[in-house]
């Protein structure tokens, strides 16, 4: 056996080839199941269910040996049947910041989950006083496929950042027919989603002390041991390399510039790498220690970015 990742009764055929691809970025088996067709759960051990439920375990810190491990999704409106979560050893969550936008895409989930349960669980999410201190920027170096800048927009809203910058050098996201634009806006959840989405002209001079450009190939710092929440004066950039690969990001930012790597076997869809990286970041950032806390401070450099000439 395989370790396996199981789509419960999914219903999008696009989340059907992205947790195909996510399964076989990991060297996974990929299998789907549903009420009508269940898939024989019998010879795996153990069952992880992979749901955002109160009880749930973190993901962060989460080890579970892999060799019969089959970790289970569910569908994009009902999540995980009851009778498949009844049969689960263990339920894990990705801890999410936002209570607007509290699930991901459920291939960008998995996504998240497969990264790290490979790399033994990581480090635990930190516990902060003001985590809102920790959280870098974000920019986006959008491709030419709306859902994917979307979903990366939408996991971005869920992991608590409240703004973030876009180079829509495709026009997909700014400048869209009307097609397009819904795909994008639909994939973000925009109908709930607060996140205010920045223009950035390609080939922009950013005021930031340190850009981390993260990639899903390998040659930099590996994702993990690279310091990413070092608060708003700190730009993370994501790219979709499929179509906008780093080559192409032409701007430049005040202080100096770091390569940091997802390290997988090739160029996965955007929303698989974006999601993998905001998850580590996120728990970098942490949590808010106390409960209840007042808001996020407003990050730096706002204004100065919305006036921004190419
Ligand atoms: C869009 S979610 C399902 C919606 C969910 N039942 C709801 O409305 O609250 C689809 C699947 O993605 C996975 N998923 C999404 N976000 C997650 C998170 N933060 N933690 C764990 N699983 C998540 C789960 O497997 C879930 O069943």
């Amino acid at each position: 056996l395989s370790p396996t990742l199981l789509g419960d009764a999914i219903e999008n055929p696009g989340n059907v080839l992205a947790l195909r691809e996510t399964a076989a970025l990991f060297g996974w088996d990929c299998a789907f199941g549903s009420k009508e067709v269940p898939f024989d759960l019998g010879p795996f051990s153990p069952v992880v269910a992979l749901e955002n439920e109160d009880g749930a375990a973190s993901i962060h810190g989460f080890r579970v040996p892999l060799e019969r491990l089959v970790l289970v999704v569910g569908n994009e409106r009902r999540g995980i049947g009851r009778d498949v979560l009844a049969r689960a050893d263990h339920v894990v969550k990705i801890p999410l910041a936002s209570r607007r936008v509290n699930t991901l895409n459920v291939a960008a989930a998995a996504a998240a989950a497969l990264a790290s349960l490979v790399r033994g669980g990581g480090g635990k999410l930190h516990d902060r006083a003001d985590p809102a201190r920790n959280r870098p920027d974000l920019l986006l170096l959008g491709g030419d496929d709306p859902v994917e800048l979307g979903s990366a927009i939408r996991s971005a809203a869920a992991f608590g950042w409240e703004r973030l910058l876009v180079d829509d050098r495709h026009g997909i996201w700014f400048d869209p027919d009307r097609v397009t634009r819904s795909e994008g806006r639909g994939a973000a959840r925009r109908g709930k989603n607060p996140i205010r989405v920045v223009r950035v002209p390609a080939g922009s001079r950013l005021p930031y002390d340190e850009a981390c450009l993260v990639s899903a190939l390998p040659g930099g710092e590996p994702l993990h041991r690279a310091s990413l929440a070092r608060g708003p004066r700190q730009l993370v950039v994501l790219a979709d390399e499929r179509a906008s690969p780093f080559e192409a990001f032409e701007g430049s930012v005040a202080g100096r510039v770091r390569h940091v790597s997802l390290d997988l076997p090739g160029v996965p869809r955007f929303r698989l790498s974006a999601t993998i990286a905001l998850a580590e970041i996120a728990r970098q950032v942490g949590q808010r220690l106390r409960p209840g806390g007042g808001r996020a401070k407003p990050a730096g450099y706002a204004l100065e970015l919305e006036e921004l000439t190419p």
